[in-house]
């Protein structure tokens, strides 16, 4: 059983490692994100309310958001664990979270705030498996196709500038205090992100494997 949560900003790597990790580990990544978009691509009522967090930046609300991630854990291809990807992202939602299960441990990306524009602003994502590219820094093999499943990549509507910067400020208010409780908590582990992909992965991977020692 393995339980992890990747940690950090937007656009510090989090997906892109719970991918990597994934794979890794054999347990599946669970995309607070992921769920919500796939949410908005189904247009129910409540995929048109989500839409309107997601277009601003803002964060959606607990109730919701706790609901999703208590119904994703249940299913039957999370026994052996997972990688919550985007979750908890407040105060309260952490609490749920303690009430939940207890986290083996938390890997908290830490990358200078400027760079994260940039990351975010060459993001392309796959509409299909979500898998995510950076056009400079992970490019696809051919340009705007997913290697993975090969479906078309696109731009996400959050990744304008304006956008990423409100994202940006919400995390400093609202998730960025929750380092303090997973430090208290002592399952905190601070992951230099300004390493590359490869880079950021192995850091990762030891300090799994030091919880699992
Ligand atoms: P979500 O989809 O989770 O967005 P986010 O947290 O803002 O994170 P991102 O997906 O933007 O970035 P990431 O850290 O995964 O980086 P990535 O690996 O893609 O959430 C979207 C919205 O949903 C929120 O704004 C909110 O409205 C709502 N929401 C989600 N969860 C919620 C919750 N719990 N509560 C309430 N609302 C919630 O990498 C970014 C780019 O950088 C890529 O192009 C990648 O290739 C590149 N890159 C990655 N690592 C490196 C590296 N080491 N070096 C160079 N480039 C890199």
């Amino acid at each position: 059983m393995l339980k992890v949560i990747t940690f950090g900003p937007p656009n510090a790597g989090k997906g892109t490692q719970a991918q990597k990790l994934s794979e890794r580990y054999g347990i599946p990544q669970i995309a607070t994100g992921d769920l919500l978009r796939e949410a908005v691509a189904r247009q129910t009522p409540l995929g048109a309310e989500i839409k309107s967090y997601l277009d601003s930046g803002r964060l959606g609300p607990d109730d919701l958001i706790v609901q999703l991630i208590s119904d994703r854990v249940s299913k039957s291809d999370c026994a052996c664990g997972y990688i919550l990807d985007g979750f908890p992202r407040t105060m309260g939602q952490a609490q749920e979270l303690d009430k939940m299960t207890e986290v083996d441990v938390v890997l908290n990306i830490v990358v200078d705030m400027e760079e994260l524009v940039g990351r975010a602003i060459g993001r392309r994502t796959c509409g299909q498996c979500a898998a995510v590219y950076h056009v400079s820094f992970n490019p696809p093999k051919a340009p705007g196709v997913c290697d993975r499943c090969g479906s078309g990549l696109i731009q996400r509507d959050d990744d304008r500038e304006n956008t990423v910067r409100n994202r940006l400020r919400i995390y400093t208010e609202q998730t960025a205090p929750l380092l303090e409780h997973f430090r208290r908590k002592g399952n905190l582990v601070d992951i230099d992100g300004s390493k590359g992909i490869d880079g950021v992965f192995d850091q990762m991977v030891e300090a799994i494997e030091n919880v699992r020692a």
